[in-house]
């Protein structure tokens, strides 16, 4: 059986409806703070999933959910590098603390293994593009810290208790059912006015974005396919593109040319990592690789976004 924290958010919906297709049981438990259970509609009522209403900061819960699992996927988070410099306290609480509450219940439980949704933040500003997974882990922001301080404590639970930890470090991933993201924020902003794009920094900001099947299929690879007690891979695509370059293959999907309007600097927010390429060679190894491209995952998220109320 299987436990998706966070698994009635964007990445967490699609990989609990993989699993479930794949004939996994699968328990998705979510606070519903940014998750919705409309996203779960393709499992609900299925007899191989359940859903728990719950907080991974309240340990009793998590404990108790964990009761017969043998894998956790941890994707419950504060996802925003952007509120992680506006509210330390609560990103360290949900995404530290909570992460502890979740690897703690696992050992607590036997579990024998434990799959994160790490990030490409977790390298920081690096000339070394694409980035390996041996660069330095030197992050600017407090949600990167956050994450690096859930890969050093897996590392550690996988060597002292043997549980088996899959760290994937994700580049940016977009598609249904995401409500936040650059691409989400050209889509309302667009819908709002169609004459008119604010974009935030200088536009020059260059990373690699990777449509969510192809994230699911690395997450469902890794997890079964990794031999080592520990592991990390990074999974992006190694195709580069800056938020101007977004937001014109956004406008041209949509037929609109407004006016691009910046809000200045070289960063979008504080802790926004300029340039991020990762290099995926390592889980491609595993037999990973990207199937849909940059314009054909945008026209999907949009035709998706267009039908959605
Ligand atoms: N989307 C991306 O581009 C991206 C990139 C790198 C890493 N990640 C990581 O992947 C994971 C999933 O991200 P996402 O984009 O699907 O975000 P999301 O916000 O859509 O999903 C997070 C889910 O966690 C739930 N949650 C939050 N706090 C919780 C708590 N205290 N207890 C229980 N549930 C809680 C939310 O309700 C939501 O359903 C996160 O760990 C995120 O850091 C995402």
């Amino acid at each position: 059986m299987i436990l998706i924290t966070g698994g009635a958010g964007f990445i967490g919906s699609n990989l609990a409806s993989r699993l479930v297709s794949s004939g996994r049981e699968v328990i998705v438990f979510d606070n519903l703070s940014s998750g919705r259970l409309e996203n779960l509609n393709a499992v609900i009522g299925k007899k191989k999933f359940r859903f728990i209403k719950g907080d991974i900061c309240d340990k009793e819960s998590i404990n108790s959910a964990m009761k017969g699992v043998d894998e956790v996927h941890h994707l419950a988070a504060d996802p925003s590098v952007k509120d992680s410099a506006v509210k330390p306290e609560s990103s360290f609480d949900i995404n530290v603390s909570g992460s502890f509450n979740v690897l703690d219940a696992a050992r607590k439980n036997d579990v024998k293994k434990i799959v994160f949704t790490s990030s490409s933040t977790v390298y920081g500003e690096t000339k070394i593009l694409p980035t390996p997974e041996d660069h330095p882990l030197v992050p600017i922001s407090n949600y990167a810290a956050s994450k690096v301080a859930c890969e050093s404590y897996i590392s550690s639970y996988a060597s002292t208790y043997g549980i088996k930890g899959v760290v994937l470090r994700l580049a940016n991933i977009f598609g249904p059912p995401s409500t936040h993201g650059v691409m989400f924020d050209f889509y309302k902003k667009l819908q709002a006015n169609p004459e008119r794009l604010e974009i935030l920094g200088n536009g020059k900001q260059s990373k690699s974005y990777l449509y969510i099947s192809d994230c699911i299929d690395a997450i469902m690879l890794a997890s079964k396919k990794q031999k080592k007690v520990y592991d990390y891979f990074n999974v992006g695509s190694e195709e580069m593109t800056d938020v101007n370059g977004i937001a014109n293959a956004m406008c041209s999907v949509l037929e609109v040319k407004p006016k691009f309007e910046y809000t200045g600097g070289i960063r979008g927010w504080k802790g926004d990592v300029v340039k991020m390429l990762l290099s995926s060679k390592k889980i491609e190894k595993l037999g990973w690789k990207k199937k849909v491209t940059l314009k054909e995952g945008i026209m999907h998220y949009i035709e998706w976004l267009r039908i959605t109320p």
